[in-house]
């Protein structure tokens, strides 16, 4: 019998009678409808790599929607690229809530993943409850990531069985990062490698759908994709992940600046806008324009 799954906006729907794929331009592969976590677990099934790509307004979540990336992550990354923090630290609850608002109602098939900020979910399970309930109800999110293993399993887990379907994120977890004494490769040594294993496969066990590896050896984040059920997505973890993750402005070459090694730029969007700007600037300068075509006429 074919199984049933919520369709938002039009109620309950066969899966069978829902288009299961559809490609852009060969890009990923994606259901002709909301993504859903479990979506993602069946690709990992199938052995499709898949991209997550973050986002913090309405007008890059409606592009990627569009383009077919099936994950796009509200990081709090957007503290540094988009708000001009030094470090994701600052961010509050409110904010991160602002800018995935944004971006859901851009979004509307991909899966919208609000990244909790540092100080929301610290406390323990209730907070975390609170501060997921408030990213659910409020954004148009449909899960939410948070950082860290040890005592972050048991927020999973809390946060799992309230309905709140948990991305989690190990290694170079940057709202730790006076703890790590600044942003680190981490898991070199043989202990702390197993024990991101450990923590990884907690993670799992104790409901989350995906975990993002950040900063870390190849042959660790293979162990990790290796040992667990759920899909891996990988940011200067190689190529041994179920899926890769950049942020907007790294990989579209807006970010100044020194990056990290893992950045891939697909485009220099600094430059042409500059370009652009220029030219506006100097075609205002000589009453270029506005030309005849661009105004209403006497
Ligand atoms: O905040 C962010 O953008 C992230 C990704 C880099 C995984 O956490």
């Amino acid at each position: 019998m074919a199984s049933l799954e919520r369709i938002a906006g039009s109620g309950w729907q066969e899966e069978s009678q829902v288009s299961v794929h559809t490609s852009v331009d060969g890009a990923t592969a994606r259901p002709g409808r909301p993504v859903s976590i479990h979506d993602l677990l069946a690709m990992k099934q199938r052995g499709e790599r898949f991209a997550m790509v973050t986002a913090s307004d309405a007008s890059s979540g409606a592009l990627l929607d569009e383009l077919g990336v099936p994950v796009v992550l509200v990081g709090d990354s957007l503290a540094m690229v988009t708000l001009g923090y030094d470090s994701t630290l600052p961010i509050t609850l409110d904010e991160m809530l602002h800018h995935t608002r944004a971006v859901a109602r851009g979004a509307r098939n991909a899966l919208v993943v609000g990244d909790l900020p540092f100080g929301s979910y610290q406390d323990g399970a209730s907070q975390a409850l609170a501060s997921a309930t408030r990213m659910l109800k409020e954004t148009g999110a449909r899960a939410v990531k948070l950082e860290g293993g040890g005592p972050m399993i048991e927020v999973t887990a809390h946060l799992t069985r309230a309905g709140i379907p948990v991305m989690g994120h190990l290694g170079l977890t940057p709202q730790s990062m006076h703890q790590m004494g600044g942003f680190k490769v981490q898991a070199r040594e043989d202990r702390a490698a197993d024990r991101l294993l450990a923590d990884a496969i907690g993670l799992a066990d104790a409901g989350a759908f995906a975990i993002v590896l950040e900063g870390i050896p190849n042959g660790v984040a293979r162990r990790v994709t290796d040992a667990v059920a759920v899909p891996t997505i990988g940011i200067g973890a190689g190529p041994h992940t179920d899926a890769q993750v950049l942020v907007w402005h790294d990989l579209l070459g807006l970010t100044t600046g020194r990056l990290p090694r893992f950045v891939k730029q697909y485009a220099n969007l600094r430059s042409e806008i500059s370009s652009a700007i220029k030219a506006f600037q100097a075609e205002v300068a000589d009453g270029e324009y506005p030309a005849p075509e661009h105004t209403y006429g006497d």
